[in-house]
């Protein structure tokens, strides 16, 4: 029986993830031009609770989105305009008013990108809304298809958040090298990673906290007529096919060489498009130099990747880690604004904290 004067609270947590095969350029409705593969966080996550209420008019989206307590514009405008595009698919949206509580676990002026989690946090409390409108038996059950529409569903608000409905590694875009793969959702690694990929450390060196000076979105339209976007498409392919190998053989010097060349590669993407622009700072480089030094000299199977932006996070095994630290400590650490340093891991994926 359907339902639609029920009022109700659902919270989600949702985690955030590291791309190690960047997707860089999009085309149509938030399509990828290349495949790319995550490893999901622990750590680094968003809980966001909705509480909806039954409203007379059901003409317009109405919604309140509160961040850590305060009411956050910006995102607000966003989580709207995703709302309006989900309404022919969730047509209950403007049945309700929809108050939104989020919060994150990293500092929210860290410098790391919160909308895989902010979104793929929002879209799941979105569709647990709808499972309990529908009247299917309480607790709903959250199979397979649950995800892959609520990946779906996130996408359209970011396509790095499509992958955060998945923990482990998460695979997203079209390729004929990956069972199942699809342009539209990710879907959770198809085969058995070895045992030392399992669990890989994440230690995010926070060089710096300012917002960017070019957005992700302006990043990704300036691959449009970028002259090296053909070349680039096929290289991740090819790192893609790569690093699915290696995450089953364990091999961390294979690993490395892959997920730097991806990092670099991105980076390399935005200086040389039209206009070219930085987001690397001075301490960037510099931790790059010392990390590949050590890593020369130790032996110790660590590297590196970067998002879009200044921040780097350093990848390395769990049996590691009493190595890596103190070298952290005593090379790094001054190199991060105010010795920022968030310890993060492989993560499980989303959870429900509460619902029906
Ligand atoms: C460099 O997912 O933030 O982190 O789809 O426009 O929201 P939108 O872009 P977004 O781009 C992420 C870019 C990246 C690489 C990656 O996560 O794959």
């Amino acid at each position: 029986m359907k339902n639609n004067q029920l009022s109700g609270r659902i919270k989600w947590q949702s985690p955030s993830n590291i791309a190690l095969i960047k997707y860089w350029g999009k085309k149509g409705f938030q399509i990828p031009y290349n495949p790319s593969l995550s490893m999901t966080l622990s750590e680094a996550r968003t809980e966001t609770e909705l509480i909806f209420t039954p409203k007379s008019d059901n003409r317009e989206i109405s919604l309140t989105y509160l961040f850590g307590g305060l009411p956050q514009s910006e995102f607000e405008k966003k989580v709207k305009s995703l709302m309006e595009l989900l309404l022919p698919e969730m047509p209950f949206l403007a049945d309700y008013h929809l108050e939104f509580r989020s919060w994150n676990s990293f500092p929210h002026s860290s410098g790391i990108a919160s909308s895989a989690s902010a979104m793929s946090a929002l879209v799941l409390c979105l569709c647990s809304m709808e499972k309990i409108l529908s009247g299917e038996p309480i607790p709903p059950s959250y199979d397979a298809d649950f995800f892959r529409r609520a990946s779906r569903l996130a996408r359209l608000g970011s396509g790095s958040a499509s992958r955060s409905l998945y923990g482990g590694y998460v695979i997203w875009g079209k390729t004929h090298h990956v069972p199942d793969s699809s342009d539209e959702y990710a879907i959770p690694m198809y085969f058995e990673v070895h045992p030392e990929f399992e669990q890989v450390s994440d230690t995010i060196l926070i060089i710096s906290s300012r917002e960017k000076k070019v957005s992700s979105r302006a990043g990704h339209e300036l691959m449009l007529n970028h002259p090296f976007a053909e070349p680039r498409y096929w290289q991740a392919e090819k790192n893609l096919i790569r690093i699915i190998e290696v995450l089953q053989k364990g091999d961390w010097t294979e690993f490395a060489r892959i997920t730097e060349n991806e990092a670099l590669t991105l980076h390399a993407l935005m200086m040389t498009s039209n206009p070219g622009y930085l987001l690397l700072h001075p301490n960037t480089l510099i931790a790059i130099e010392k990390i590949v030094a050590f890593r020369d000299s130790s032996h110790v199977p660590l590297t590196f990747t970067l998002d879009a932006g200044p921040n780097i996070h350093l990848l390395y095994p769990k049996s590691s880690v009493h190595k890596v630290l103190p070298f952290i400590q005593e090379e790094l650490a001054n190199l991060c604004e105010n010795q920022q340093i968030i310890y993060d891991r492989t993560g499980s994926g989303p959870i429900q904290i509460f619902g029906p």
